[in-house]
């Protein structure tokens, strides 16, 4: 395990990065007076990485989400994606957004083609692939359901299906199992690992969950309370495939430990 300060980890101009994140910083206005969400934020992830990003609730996890997808733009900063020409972010990256953003008139099958559908893949050939993926979302036998029809849980599971679907070179993930129970999270969790082992795209994980986070993740970035700064890296340097009888090993608990101290000392007056 190595731990770093996120001062000395930050500089990451050195990098091979597929996504790269220099001093990324974003003002909003509430109540007519400004709110600084983001200060001077630098991330990277790697070609094929899965990195994670944990802090307390409002400091800013969605919006620098919202930035790197090119739904949102910082105040000042750079974005770098590799392969992406610059401004030209927004459609390129697969984002699952933390609020499920299903089409009430659409039916399951229907919903989760739509990443294929925008991109002009023939419709027989998309529902095709996502009717060959209901099995391993636990949504077999839904195929027909409007969203009204579905839990909490199955809605994520069809908005993460939509986005694996999408099949860009970078997700984004924004709590994309915080609706589920313990016992179908830790199922998600092996699957996520194994579906990511076997595609290797880059991934970017917003959590809560410090143990999903260091079981699926190379790195985890640990933010500061608004306004949002990177205040910790921990690099995850664990074998994969990775068990999930790993949350007991020593090596594991230590890193939790380690995340959780950082957390923790943001936690106190964090105000959305
Ligand atoms: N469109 C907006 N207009 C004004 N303020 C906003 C807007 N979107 C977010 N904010 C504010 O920016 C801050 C960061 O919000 P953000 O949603 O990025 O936090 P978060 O870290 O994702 O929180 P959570 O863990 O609860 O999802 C919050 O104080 C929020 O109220
Ligand atoms: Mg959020």
């Amino acid at each position: 395990m190595t731990a770093e300060p996120a001062t000395q980890a930050e500089s990451t101009a050195h990098v091979d990065a597929k996504i790269r994140l220099d001093r990324v910083s974003k003002t909003r206005m509430r109540d007519g007076a400004p709110l600084p969400v983001l200060d001077g934020v630098r991330f990277f992830a790697r070609d094929g990485e899965f990195v994670s990003i944990v802090g307390p609730s409002g400091c800013g996890k969605s919006t620098l989400l919202n930035i790197i997808a090119g739904l949102d733009e910082p105040d000042s900063g750079e974005i770098h994606l590799d392969g992406i020409r610059p401004g030209k972010r927004l459609g390129q990256v697969g984002y699952m957004q933390q609020k499920d953003l299903l089409f009430p008139w659409r039916n399951v099958v229907d919903n989760a083609v739509m990443g294929l559908e925008l991109r002009g893949v023939p419709k027989r050939s998309s529902r095709e692939r996502a009717l060959d993926l209901m099995e391993s979302f636990g949504l077999a036998g839904f195929e027909s359901a409007y969203p009204h029809a579905l839990s909490g849980g199955m809605r994520q599971r069809v908005s993460f299906l939509r986005t694996v679907l999408a099949d860009q070179q970078i997700f984004l993930l924004d709590e994309p199992l915080s609706a589920l129970d313990a016992l179908n999270r830790a199922q998600m969790q092996e699957w996520m690992q194994h579906t990511w082992l076997s595609l290797r795209k880059t991934v970017v994980l917003v959590t809560h969950d410090v143990d999903e986070a260091v079981f699926l993740s190379d790195r985890v970035y640990v933010m500061t309370a608004r306004p949002g700064r990177m205040k910790l890296v921990l690099d995850v340097d664990l074998p994969r495939p990775r068990s999930l009888d790993l949350l007991t090993d020593p090596e594991f608990v230590a890193m939790k430990a380690r995340l959780l101290s950082a957390i923790r000392g943001e936690s106190v007056g964090a105000t959305r």
